[in-house]
Parts: structure tokens; sequence; C-alpha cells
């Protein structure tokens, strides 16, 4: 059955993408937004018995982002959708999946809850910070991956095209390096992809009070080329921190890649007048203009996404 594919207003371009992929418009839905900043959502088109698909990145700001996708799946359940699918390319409250200190909320588990008692019918995301988050729902989650996409930029890069800042990256004298611990699952997956290339792990402590990072050491073969790879570059201080190890430890040429492009405030700067001569993120959050940097490229998921609906609705 073909889907009916619904935008919230968080990644417009990468909805449409996906929906040109599938061959499909985006089908219209009305978002008003009230003077005390309250939203009400309105679905125009007959959905009745048919299989619907929303779009919605829950990046900042993580709450908004998240009452509109609440709003449209109830919009839809109630106006007679017969599925509702939702692409959440990047979770929102992901790091926030268990109780770190005493005292605190699971937050990820309240947004769970949310969505499963609204109707959704299953969740299609990317590069989850840990794999155990699936299992927190009790709706079929898709966990799909950004490292085929940077396995593919790896290989090209290391054929010459595109050449880098810093000169061409080859895959000899080079290794990929997690930047933490908490990486190993990913950099041991991209590895493989790429004919078991080497790989490093840095230990990094993080300051649950100051936020602040330390790259302490590195497991592994340092190389002169090393790409850095990550779920997600939030202040951009995790790459930074391991690029400045590596570099300590003999690499010169230091890419980063990493799947979601949380960019918090300041980490443009902070990456930018780095040590790291490439960053490279990809579509799971919309990145505005005034976020972007010389040295970012972005790679679009609308394909794999695509390519899960049609899985999913064939
Ligand atoms: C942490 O465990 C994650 O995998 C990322 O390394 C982290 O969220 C990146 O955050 P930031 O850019 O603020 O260091």
């Amino acid at each position: 059955m073909v889907p009916k594919v619904f935008s919230g207003s968080s990644n417009l371009p990468l909805a449409q993408k996906v929906s040109k992929n599938l061959g499909l418009k985006l089908s219209p839905l009305e978002i008003t937004v009230f003077a005390d900043g309250e939203k009400r959502v309105r679905v125009v088109d007959n959905v009745v018995d048919i299989e619907t698909v929303v779009v919605q990145s829950t990046a900042a700001p993580a709450d908004a982002n998240y009452m509109e996708l609440f709003f449209i799946i109830d919009a839809l359940k109630r106006s007679g959708a017969k599925s509702v699918t939702v692409v959440i390319p990047y979770l929102g409250y992901q790091r926030q999946d268990h109780v770190f200190r005493d005292g605190e909320a699971v937050s990820l588990g309240v947004v769970i809850k949310a969505i499963e008692s609204l109707g959704a019918s299953k969740v299609i995301t990317f590069d989850l910070h840990t794999v155990k988050i699936p299992e927190l729902f009790r709706i079929p989650v898709s966990h799909l991956s950004a490292l085929p996409l940077f396995a593919e930029k790896i290989k090209k890069m290391a054929n010459g095209s595109p050449r880098v800042e810093a000169g061409q990256l080859s895959i000899v004298n080079c290794s990929l390096v997690s930047p933490d611990l908490g990486g190993v699952r990913r950099i041991k997956l991209i590895s493989e992809m790429l004919g078991n290339m080497p790989y490093a792990i840095i230990v990094k402590n993080r300051n649950l009070d100051s936020g602040e990072i330390t790259a302490e050491k590195i497991e592994g073969k340092v190389f002169s080329k090393a790409v850095i790879v990550d779920d997600m570059i939030s202040s951009g201080k995790t790459m930074v921190a391991a690029a400045e190890l590596l570099k300590e430890s003999g690499a010169q040429e230091i890419i980063a890649m990493a799947t979601h492009a949380v960019l918090s405030s300041g980490s443009p700067e902070v990456l930018q007048n780095s040590i790291i001569s490439k960053v490279f993120v990809t579509d799971t959050i919309a990145i505005p203009e005034q976020k972007k940097f010389p040295k970012l490229e972005v790679i679009s998921v609308a394909d794999i996404i695509a390519k899960e609906i049609r899985k999913n609705n064939s």
C-alpha cells in the first residue's frame, strides 16, 4: 500500500527528500502557532484506512518538537489512519535512557510512553546512543545507521575524490578512532565495512557536573591519519579532545564523522578552529545556515529512510 508521508516542522528538507525518493508529494498538515506559543495540528487529507508516515527530528527545541510529533500522531489516529510510522531520525533524550545519578528521571522512557500510548505503530530512527534503546519500546523499532554512508565516504576519499583540505586521505596509514569506550561497537562495525581497517579507542572522561571532557589515553595504534567516528556532535568537545590527543600521539590529519549534528551553541566555532580538517555529519537533524561552517559536509540519510519505508509498505 502506498503510504502518505507527513512532516513536522523540525526537518522539512529531509522529509521532502524522503518523499521525493518514494515518488510521492508530502501530504499537507496545518500547523498553527498561537500567540502564547501553543501549537495546533490539523490533518487536511483523508487518511482513513491509509498507512501514514511522519518525519520529525526531535533535536532542539526537543520539547517543542516532541509535542508537535505527539499532536501529529494524535491527529492522524483520530482521522482514521490505518497506521502511523514515526521517522525520528534523531531521537531526542536518547542520552537520558537510564538513571545516572539518584533522583533523576528516565526522560527517554517518558517520551517512549507518550509515543506508544498515542498509537504510533512503528519507529524508524538512526544511530542510537546505545543498542539497548530499541528494547525500551514495545512497538517495533528500525534502528538504522549512517555508518555505511561514512564507510563509502572514506573509500571515496581513499581513491582521491573528493580530497580533504589537508591532503588526500588514504586508507594506508589511517586508523578509525572511537572517541570513547561507548563507541567500541560502532568502530568495530565500520572497521568491518572497510575490510577490517585498523581502529583505536580513546578512553574519555566527562565530568557530569562541569561537562568538561578529558581524552585520557588511546588504546590501539595511531597512524598519521585518523578518522574519528561518533554518534553525535553536540558541544564538539569530545571530537576536539580526541583530535588533540591523537595529534599528540602522532596523527597529522584528523577527520571527524558523526551521524547527528546536534551542534549546540558555540560548537561550529570550536570545530572550525580545531585541528580537525573536515567534519562529516548527516541530515538527521536540520542544520540552520548560521550553524554551517567551512569544514562541514552534510551527507543525506534520505535514501536509507525511503528504502526502509518501502520495505515496510511493500
Ligand atoms: C557520548 O557518549 C556521545 O557518544 C558523544 O561522544 C557525545 O554526546 C558528544 O558530545 P559533545 O560533542 O558535547 O562532546
